[in-house]
């Protein structure tokens, strides 16, 4: 065995060729051929088999005596037909092969024992024996490989895919353009004033500020001197009362009869206009309706024909003099006379009392 191990190619091939001439090869033996023309076709098959018939054998293939005896039932050895092989192949390449050069046995010769045969029978028979470039293999790979874009412009486009956007409704989306129309546009910024302009625009705000606040200032003044001056006025012109005129009229005569005590001028002239015999004479006189006491006016008492002050309870006759009460004196008498015109005209600018012996002056009475 070690002998076969050391056995390189070239003697393996001369061996096969001697078998083949009929002269087993020197230093040989022919069991020993055998094994080795069996390894030598197991890789011969590894390389140059088809595909189909590079299957791994699950069974090692270095047992070249069971395939050796295969042979022997009819079919050609593998020796056998190793050798018709390898001299086919020898016959082609002689003639473009070089010349066989003398064997180095040590390099060449790594035996092929030292892998197992059966390792080398199991490698699958992928690869082709026929040599090929890089170019040819790179454009096999291309061939087989999926085809591919090689490049951004080879790429075809792709799909464009949209993004789903729920659509908004037509009546949401008509207010909305609406609105944008009825923006009205932004008013254009007036370009900024120069300085002097804005001075000048400063100052007529201030002169126009200050103007307002000397107006109101002076309208202010202008109202306070006006009442003042209203107030003053009135200072200078006191209340007066406007009384009725001190002559007056009340009528003819013959409207006041004998014993009548008019009282209808006592509201508007303070006056009783009485027609009353005084000492044994008809008389029409005029009484002053002043209390002489505390200055109440009293009240004419048709049924009891007497004056009776409300205040302190004071009475007087129809004639005018006092006969109870706290009144010290009898009434007073106003001036009486006939008009022009007839009419009886009372004076009340001049008054006549009793209890001075005024009431005999003919001016204070008028008979009847
Ligand atoms: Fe007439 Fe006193 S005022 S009684």
């Amino acid at each position: 065995m070690a002998d076969k191990k050391k056995m390189s190619v070239a003697e393996i091939m001369a061996a096969a060729r001697a078998q083949k001439a009929g002269t087993p090869s020197q230093g040989v033996p022919p069991a020993a051929d055998a094994e080795s023309t069996a390894a030598d076709a197991a890789t011969t098959q590894d390389s140059t088999a088809p595909e189909s018939a590079a299957k791994p054998d699950p069974k090692p293939a270095a047992k070249p005596g069971a395939k050796a005896a295969t042979g022997a039932g009819g079919r050609p050895s593998v020796a056998e037909i190793m050798a018709l092989a390898r001299s086919k192949a020898a016959a082609g390449a002689t003639e473009s092969a070089p010349k066989p050069t003398a064997p180095k046995a040590a390099p060449a010769a790594k035996p092929a024992v030292e892998k197992p045969a059966a390792k080398t029978a199991a490698k699958p028979a992928t690869k082709p024996a026929v040599a090929r470039d890089t170019a040819s293999i790179l454009a096999a790979a291309r061939a087989g490989a999926k085809p591919g874009p090689v490049s951004k412009a080879d790429a075809p486009p792709r799909p464009e895919v949209k993004k789903q956007v729920p659509e908004r409704p037509a009546a949401e989306r008509a207010p909305a353009k609406l609105a944008a129309a009825a923006v009205p546009a932004k008013p254009v910024k007036p370009a900024a004033k120069k300085g002097a302009e804005a001075d000048e625009d400063r100052r007529g705000f201030l002169e126009i500020a200050l103007g307002s606040f000397m107006a109101m200032g002076f309208t202010a003044l202008s109202v306070t001197g006006g009442l003042f001056s209203l107030g003053l006025a009135r200072y200078f012109f006191p209340n007066v009362l406007a009384e009725p005129p001190s002559r007056f009229k009340v009528g003819f005569k013959e409207g006041f009869p004998v014993g009548k005590v008019e009282t209808k001028f006592v509201a508007q002239y303070g006056v009783w206009v009485v027609n009353s015999d005084v000492g044994g004479q008809q008389q029409v006189y005029a009484l002053k309706t002043v209390c002489t006491h505390l200055g109440c006016t009293p009240n004419w008492l048709e049924a009891e024909q007497k004056f009776k002050c409300p205040c302190h309870g004071s009475g007087f006759y129809k004639d005018g003099v006092n006969f109870e009460g706290p009144a010290p004196r009898p009434l007073e008498r106003y001036a009486i006379r006939l008009s022009d015109d007839g009419q009886l005209e009372v004076d009340k600018s001049r008054t006549f009392q009793e209890e001075l012996g005024q009431w005999a002056d003919p001016e204070c009475f008028i008979t009847v």
